[in-house]
């Protein structure tokens, strides 16, 4: 029980080390009122926050929501994704995995 419970301790802390590792790049923009939160993002609907200016490529996609599919679009080429977004991210494919596994632990 003991073990079991300190295995579980050490996963969260290794989870938490690796998400903030793999997002300490996007945090500094993404803060409101300039940036949406990221925690929570997966699975939310797109544009969604309350008090964040959203360009309107991404205020026209705001009946989706934020999958895996959608992540990756913007993350690997944002303005193909949504012209005119604020964010420019060309993040090579396997980065923005990595980014969307990092996204998907973040509460
Ligand atoms: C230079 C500042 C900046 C950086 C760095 C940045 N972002 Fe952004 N991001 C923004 C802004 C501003 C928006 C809103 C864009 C718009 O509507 O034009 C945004 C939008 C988003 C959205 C859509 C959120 C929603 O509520 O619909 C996601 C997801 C996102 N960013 C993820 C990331 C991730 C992950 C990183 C790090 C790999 C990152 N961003 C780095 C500025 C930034």
């Amino acid at each position: 029980m003991r073990c079991g419970l300190a295995g579980l301790m050490l996963a969260a802390v290794v989870a938490t080390g690796a998400a903030a590792a793999d997002l300490s790049t996007c945090e500094g923009c993404h803060t409101p009122p300039y940036g949406p939160p990221l925690a929570g993002v997966a699975g939310r609907k797109i544009a969604s926050v309350p008090g964040i200016e959203y360009c309107s490529a991404l205020m026209a996609k705001s009946g989706e929501a934020w999958t895996d599919a959608n992540l990756r679009a913007l993350l690997t080429n944002a303005r193909t994704f949504a012209p005119g977004c604020t964010m420019d991210s060309k993040l090579p494919p396997a980065d923005a995995d990595a980014i969307i596994a990092a996204l998907k632990a973040l509460h």
